[in-house]
């Protein structure tokens, strides 16, 4: 739905992005997504919000055409100077479109993908626009809402789907990484405010940089081994996922923990 002056939902913001910038992301995305990409009928992607450049939405493309040949994906970009940038790298089940939150598609997308999107938004808004997106998708389908640091090393995302947001992802590029404190930067819109005492999210992160902490002699044994073991020792207080897809040492090990939204929602957060 555009708004009544018929201009697409939401604002021009700015358009910072990058190479491989949404590489943790997408590879969440076709790991835990990738068999609904498989079984739908003609897929479509949004990656809502691109950018100054068509790179992410060019390699999202990509990453999901290997698992699913056909899928067709739209990087919708709400400013007509990006997407008049980026429609020279169209090809077939690629394309480029003028919108914004009302996602000017032709179909219900299956899959919607909003990078370092929302964040420029105020908390309200970002509440507001999950509802709008949701409203849009196809049957059984998911958004990817989430922030990143400027390379992409550190990031978090919520997965949500028609009735509400499902789950939330921590990840980080673990060659270098700090502590967990470092990803408190990088929440999502709808939580980055609420990391106060009080708050869940707050004393989840505290948590999870205490059972850092404990986990410092794997250390010796190299990051991802240290990650594994605090987030072992996070599952003991926390409903972290452990099993496939969503979690287990598979995902573990790429410096990735996931919980449900419940357990980190804000205190007055209802839907
Ligand atoms: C910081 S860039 C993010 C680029 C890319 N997704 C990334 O993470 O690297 C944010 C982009 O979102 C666009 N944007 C903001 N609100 C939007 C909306 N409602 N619909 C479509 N694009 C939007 C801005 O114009 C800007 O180009």
């Amino acid at each position: 739905m555009r708004a009544r002056t018929g201009r697409p939902s939401g604002e021009i913001t700015r358009g910072t992005t990058g190479h491989n910038r949404l590489r943790r992301a997408d590879r969440f995305l076709t790991a835990v997504y990738g068999s609904l990409l498989v079984s739908a009928e003609r897929p479509l992607v949004v990656d809502l919000g691109y950018g100054a450049s068509h790179v992410t939405t060019t390699e999202l493309f990509w990453r999901l055409r290997r698992v699913r040949p056909d899928v067709e994906v739209v990087g919708v970009e709400i400013d007509p100077v990006r997407v008049a940038a980026a429609r020279p790298y169209q090809r077939p089940g690629l394309s480029f479109a003028y919108g914004g939150f009302e996602l000017p598609v032709d179909r219900p997308p299956l899959i919607v993908r909003a990078f370092n999107v929302l964040r420029q938004y105020d908390e309200a808004r970002a509440f507001a626009a999950w509802d709008l997106l949701r409203s849009r998708l196809a049957p059984h389908g998911v958004i990817v809402e989430g922030t990143c640091s400027e390379v992409g090393h550190r990031a978090s995302w919520v997965a949500l789907d028609a009735a509400g947001p499902r789950t939330v992802t921590l990840a980080a590029r673990l060659a270098g990484f700090g502590s967990p404190a470092d990803l408190a930067e990088r929440l999502p819109k709808t939580l980055i405010h609420r990391n106060v005492p009080g708050e869940p999210v707050h004393a989840f992160l505290r948590d999870f940089e205490h059972c850092w902490q404990v986990a410092a002699p794997y250390g010796a044994y190299g990051m991802r081994a240290r990650w594994t073991a605090a987030v072992e020792r996070l599952a003991g207080a926390w409903p972290v996922a452990a099993t496939p897809p969503l979690g287990g040492q598979r995902r573990w090990r790429l410096g990735e923990v996931t919980v449900p939204w419940t357990a980190v929602a804000p205190v007055l957060y209802t839907t």
